[in-house]
């Protein structure tokens, strides 16, 4: 035999037998793959229902009378905007409710920044201006109404707006 044929035959050899363990390790993982990922992934009930909603038919018909609510689209309504309960400051709520009469004088008011006018209602001092605003008043030039008819004012909302009406007067 000559060397060349030996060398042949152990290179042969040496092929085979590592063949035959690459063959041997395929195997054994496609094996592992199917005992493992099958108990543990392909049987999940999330890999289920991905797979499921995967191969779902793309359109389905609904005859009269047949229910499938479950499965139709249903759309969320959007939550309704919590109301958000702001206090408003003296100059808002007084640019919104009282200065339609004070303003211009309207029905009798006295008018925000007219000194003249509010002399003898300051001399009252703020806790009386404040409880007329509250409460209503009805003088000697016309009527207010109790929280200038905002009834939906808190209280201290509208003594702020008192105190806004007053400081235009410095
Ligand atoms: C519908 C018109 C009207 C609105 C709106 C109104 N007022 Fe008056 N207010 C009056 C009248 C009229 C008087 C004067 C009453 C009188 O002295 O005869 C008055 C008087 C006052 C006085 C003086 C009270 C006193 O003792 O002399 C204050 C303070 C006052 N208003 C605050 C407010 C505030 C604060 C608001 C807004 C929240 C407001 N008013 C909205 C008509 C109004």
């Amino acid at each position: 035999m000559s060397r060349d044929q030996k060398f042949f035959d152990m290179y042969s050899l040496v092929l085979g037998v590592l063949g035959a363990v690459t063959i041997a390790i395929l195997v054994l993982a496609m094996k592992m793959s199917d005992l493992t990922q099958g108990v543990y992934t392909r049987d999940g009930a999330e890999y289920q229902q991905e797979l499921a909603s995967r191969i779902r038919p793309l359109g389905e018909v609904y005859l009269p009378g047949e229910e499938r609510e479950s499965q139709a689209p249903t759309v969320e309504a959007p939550a309704a905007a919590e109301p958000v309960a702001t206090t408003l400051s003296g100059p808002q709520v007084y640019n919104t409710a009282c200065i339609a009469c004070h303003g211009n004088g309207i029905a009798g008011a006295p008018v925000t920044g007219e000194a003249a006018q509010w002399v003898e209602r300051l001399a009252q001092g703020p806790e009386v201006l404040k409880q007329h605003a509250l409460e209503g008043f009805t003088g000697s030039t016309g009527v207010m109404p109790p929280k200038g008819g905002r009834v939906g004012l808190s209280d201290a909302e509208v003594e702020a707006a008192v105190d806004y009406m007053t400081e235009q007067l410095q």
